[in-house]
């Protein structure tokens, strides 16, 4: 695949889904997440790889790699949305670089939690897709082939 590249980033817990309270996240599981991304990336010329981790250091060198090859970046921060300065900051690089970065929730944080309802990293995003489940994630990369297809 020879599209334009994209890494998918999904911070902590992530890998949970499907049984991490599915009434709020869903029943897909992380498998079916990173299916869904192959075959909407197939489907949009699109060359995707999806990566998760609960480690935060691991979050800021993907999205420091990402700038360093030239791609773009889908991203849930899930629990660092709401605090990771070191997060926001790597992400602000992403856009600094030319470079499309869009922040992806599952849930719509704005109908959860009071403390759910800021986002860090949202400033430094290019978009933000939010509410619409692990779809979201399928339409945050026809956003990115939109923008560079
Ligand atoms: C989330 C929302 C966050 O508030 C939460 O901490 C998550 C997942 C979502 O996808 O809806 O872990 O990012």
């Amino acid at each position: 695949m020879s599209g334009p590249r994209v890494l998918v980033l999904n911070g902590p817990n992530l890998q949970r889904l499907g049984t991490r309270e599915p009434e709020v996240y869903g029943h897909a599981t992380h498998a079916d997440l990173v299916a869904l991304v192959e075959r909407t990336a197939a489907e949009l010329g699109l060359a995707a790889e999806v990566r998760q981790s609960d480690d935060e250091a691991d979050l800021v060198r993907w999205l420091h790699e990402a700038v360093d090859t030239g791609r773009h970046v889908v991203i849930n921060p899930a629990a660092f949305t709401h605090y990771s300065y070191a997060l926001r900051d790597a992400a602000a690089l992403v856009g600094g670089a030319g470079l499309t970065l869009v922040e992806v929730h599952i849930s719509n944080p704005h109908a959860r939690e009071a403390f759910r309802r800021h986002s860090v990293v949202s400033p430094v995003a290019t978009g933000v897709v939010a509410g619409f489940g692990t779809e979201g994630y399928a339409l945050a990369l026809r956003a990115v082939a939109a923008r560079h297809g």
